[in-house]
């Protein structure tokens, strides 16, 4: 059974307090006297999602013996640099649901969406070079560029049916475990220093992040809205080709190929998923995908197994577990 959100709580229990600081501080610094805007970061503010990315500053930081004033304002950063993508994200993907809530590009338009995440990318560095140490903007001024990149990478590569595990893998992993790698990252490493810890608890971080990602891909064919509380069947409407689909196609006769080719841009099909799962063996290729994640999961956990025991270690060991077992 899938962790609730209550137990997701339970998982990050060691830095509830903060976490607490992490949300004041993003409270703090969105708020904006236009009226429009306003409305705008409440309507992203009222559900907070999981929160993982802050989560893992807090822990990466208390795991390895790394902890100061301002990982609370890191995490805001990271946070905020998060949703910033998500409100970004969900224009690319034509997406309706975030969060249980309207996208903003749903509720309002894309232009708007464009410039809220804008918005929020231009707080979230703000707060950052407030900061004393210069490696907080340095981390995510770089982990930014790769999201984009991979981002722009994967828009180049729809319909690609014939792409390569190493070349998806590279998408998720710029999109994706690039904020993962550098949330854990400046946890372990900030305000400077500690190399080896840096280097260590961002591997955690990048193993982890890819593994958030192909699940990620496998539930956005397997879930339903309610369940994942966002829109689900978005990768195979927009011509993303994930891990699931791209292992079942390279095993496929042609006669398959051509169908799974067609249930993506049939012009005017409803429920695009459901054709894929008539004429391919679906559950084969997402099977085959959570066991790569399983075993990222499997590195990423070794990676942590060698810092001392603490609270702080078993939380970012049951992360790894959540990431593969969630089901939101
Ligand atoms: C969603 O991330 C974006 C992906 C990288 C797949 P999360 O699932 O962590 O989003 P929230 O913050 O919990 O809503
Ligand atoms: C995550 O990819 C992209 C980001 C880095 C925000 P997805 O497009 O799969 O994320 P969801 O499914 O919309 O959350
Ligand atoms: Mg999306
Ligand atoms: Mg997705």
């Amino acid at each position: 059974m899938s962790p609730k959100p209550s137990e997701l709580a339970t998982l990050i229990a060691p830095v509830a307090d903060g976490l607490k600081r992490m949300r004041e501080t993003i409270a703090h610094e969105l708020r904006e006297e236009s009226p429009a805007v306003r409305e705008m970061v409440e309507h992203v503010g009222r559900f907070q999602g999981k929160q993982l990315r802050a989560a893992l500053v807090l822990l990466s930081g208390e795991a390895t013996s790394n902890t100061t004033d301002e990982h609370a304002s890191i995490a805001a950063v990271v946070e905020m640099i998060h949703l910033a993508t998500l409100v970004h994200d969900d224009v690319l993907d034509g997406a309706e649901v975030r969060r249980r809530v309207a996208c903003v590009n749903h509720r309002w338009d894309n232009q708007t969406a464009v410039l809220l995440g804008d918005f929020l990318y231009a707080r979230a560095f703000a707060v950052s070079t407030d900061l004393s140490s210069r490696l907080c903007s340095r981390v995510l001024a770089e982990a930014t560029r790769r999201i984009c990149v991979g981002e722009i990478e994967q828009a180049a590569g729809r319909y690609d049916f014939d792409a390569k595990q190493e070349r998806y893998e590279w998408v998720a992993g710029a999109k994706t475990a690039t904020l993962y790698a550098a949330a854990c990252e400046l946890g372990a490493r900030y305000p400077g220093g500690r190399d080896e810890m840096g280097s260590r608890m961002r591997q955690f971080g990048w193993d982890l992040g890819l593994a958030f990602q192909i699940i990620d891909d496998c539930l956005d064919l397997t879930a339903t809205q309610a369940e994942i509380g966002k829109s689900v069947g978005t990768d195979v409407e927009d011509g993303k080709v994930t891990l699931p689909v791209l292992w079942v196609y390279a095993r496929a006769s042609e006669a398959e190929k051509a169908a799974i080719r067609d249930a993506y841009t049939r012009p005017g099909l409803v429920d695009r998923v459901g054709e894929l799962r008539r004429v391919c063996k679906l559950d084969a290729g997402v099977e085959y995908a959570r066991r790569r994640a399983e075993s990222l999961i499997t590195s990423a956990i070794a990676s942590v197994r060698e810092l001392p025991e603490s609270p702080a270690r078993t939380s970012l060991e049951n992360i790894a577990g959540f990431v593969l077992e969630r089901s939101w």
